[in-house]
């Protein structure tokens, strides 16, 4: 069976303007700062930081970390794994990780410990979109696109299996077509 499409959570429009947005409050945040170091989390931010990284009207530069949920432990104990590194020390600079999503939390907090204990002048954190209630970790996002509730989403980066990613909404897959 094909599955449907994904509903519309939020539209284009909608998250075109929060992204400006996002972008103006971080180039105000940052008008001080030599250059800012955008660090997004492959793959699920790779849209979102192209789009942010574009409506920044301060120097920027952009690296990608990828990290890796353990299969099948993930939801129970967090178990994430660090498997491409920044291609940069970081050591003395000011860095914003670009995010996804938040769920539980376990990702962006294991990805601020690695990342504070290389010494940054700074570090902070941007989230497209957060789950909040399950989250289970304090893990402090600075900058957040938009709140959602506990449904799973794709598109704008986010994938359910690799399906999805490049849709221009965020979109909801309804559970019937996640076994599709
Ligand atoms: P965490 O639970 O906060 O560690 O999030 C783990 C990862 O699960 C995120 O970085 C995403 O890659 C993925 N994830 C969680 N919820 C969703 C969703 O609704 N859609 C797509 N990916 C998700
Ligand atoms: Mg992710």
């Amino acid at each position: 069976m094909t599955p449907r499409k994904p509903e519309v959570l939020i539209p284009e429009a909608e998250v075109r303007s929060r992204v400006e947005a996002l972008a103006r409050q971080i180039s105000e945040d940052y008008a001080a700062v030599d250059e800012l170091l955008l660090v997004g989390v492959l793959k699920g931010a790779f849209i979102f930081l192209a789009d942010l990284s574009r409506c920044l009207t301060i120097p920027r530069s952009i690296d990608f970390i990828a990290v890796s949920s353990y299969a099948h432990s993930s939801r129970t104990s967090g178990a994430v794994r660090l498997v491409m590194d920044l291609r940069t020390p970081i050591e003395g600079r000011h860095v914003l990780v670009v995010e996804d999503i938040l769920e539980t939390g376990y990702t962006l907090e294991y990805l601020v410990d690695v990342l504070a204990a290389r010494k940054p002048a700074s570090l902070k954190t941007c989230v497209l979109v957060r789950k909040q209630r399950r989250q289970k970790v304090q893990a402090t996002v600075d900058y957040l696109g938009f709140e959602i509730p506990d449904v799973w989403v794709v598109g704008y980066g986010l994938d359910y299996a690799e399906r999805n990613r490049t849709l221009p909404y965020i979109g909801v897959i309804e559970p019937d077509d996640r076994s599709a």
